[in-house]
């Protein structure tokens, strides 16, 4: 019998299998429809990202799992490649800035231990989530804010470096004619990688990065630092991970919710529904702003759902690096 659940069970390992381009999931999906214990083999290496620009992303990740690597070193060198791009503006160097110019930026990473590590509003460092892997792995704390945070990197031996590129002080320049703030859906003036992966001994790992809300006020964090509002991993269920309106996001600790629902048995693709949900009501003028969120459980099963169409994210298993496009709440 196919149950909602067996379903859904099947839809996400059909479109893993859809990623993964062949066959090597075909005998996989089709005993799912005899038995769900059958289908227990789980996906992996695999790495999620969101957005577009996340296949980048996955394309570093899967050359260290792909070679026995680990899902930490993969998830951080992964989300670097888009930290390291002049051409994003809502990541890293080129990220537009704060009102007054300055490129703040948020990260944070979770090891499957369940280790994790954060940095907010972080100036000069192209990469702020290996300044986060550092807090985690060599202070007794989880967060670094501002200053203390550069102070910590630089001790680290992190190069001070200036993120404001020429085009984003350009268009920082253009925006302060108005000053007017309206952050606009899907356009890069809120968006976040974040990523997970799962490697080949089934270990999650997972990162979020982003230079925030353009031109936000000074000292403005949003829900990419934040464990469980931007990123939340459990060796044991799975990962998620959020972009949009960190705002909105933090309201609902929306990654850890998402995590909490695939415990209690849904599907990841479920879960990310359920979060939007809750968001959404949380947030009375949620059809103005954009939230999405991308989940994995143990068994490489994937979802991703967010409140405006326009939202994709970028999945790579069995050698296949592909962009899908969410579904969404508002069609
Ligand atoms: N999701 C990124 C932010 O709101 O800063």
């Amino acid at each position: 019998m196919v149950t909602r659940r067996n379903f859904l069970h099947q839809t996400a390992l059909g479109s893993v299998a859809a990623a993964m381009g062949g066959t090597a999931l075909t005998a996989c999906t089709e005993a799912a429809t005899e038995s769900p214990e059958a289908i227990e083999a789980p996906v992996r290496p695999l790495a999620i990202s969101t957005w577009d620009f996340g296949a980048k992303a996955n394309e570093a990740a899967w050359k260290i799992l792909n070679s026995g690597g680990n899902a930490l070193d993969a998830v951080e060198q992964g989300v670097m490649v888009i930290e390291a791009d002049e051409k994003n503006t809502s990541v890293g160097i080129g990220g537009a800035p704060d009102r007054d110019g300055r490129v703040t930026l948020d990260a944070c990473i979770m090891a499957p231990d369940g280790s994790c590590g954060s940095v907010c509003a972080l100036e000069h460092i192209v990469h702020p989530i290996s300044v986060a892997r550092r807090v985690m792995e060599k202070t007794p704390h989880v967060i670094l804010v501002g200053e203390g945070a550069l102070e910590f990197a630089l001790a680290q031996g992190f190069k001070k470096e200036n993120l404001l590129t020429e085009e984003s002080k350009a268009a920082w320049e253009k925006w302060k004619k108005t000053s007017k703030y309206e952050p606009k859906i899907n356009v890069e003036m809120h968006d976040t990688i974040g990523m997970l992966t799962i490697d080949n001994k089934g270990d999650i790992a997972g990162a979020c990065t982003t230079s925030g809300l353009a031109y936000k006020m000074r000292g403005r964090v949003g829900d990419s630092p934040i464990i469980g509002a931007g990123l939340y991993v459990d060796n044991e269920v799975g990962g998620a991970a959020a972009t949009g309106l960190g705002e909105a996001v933090i309201r609902a600790v929306g990654s850890f919710l998402v995590v909490e629902l695939m415990r209690q048995g849904r599907s990841p693709q479920e879960a990310c529904e359920e979060a939007v949900a809750r968001v959404i009501k949380k947030y009375k003028d949620f059809k103005d702003i954009q939230v999405g969120f991308i989940a994995v459980n143990k068994l490489g099963q994937i979802g991703a759902y967010s409140i405006q169409e326009g939202f994709n994210y970028a999945v790579f298993a069995g050698g296949n690096n592909q962009v899908k496009d969410a579904m969404s709440f508002i069609k």
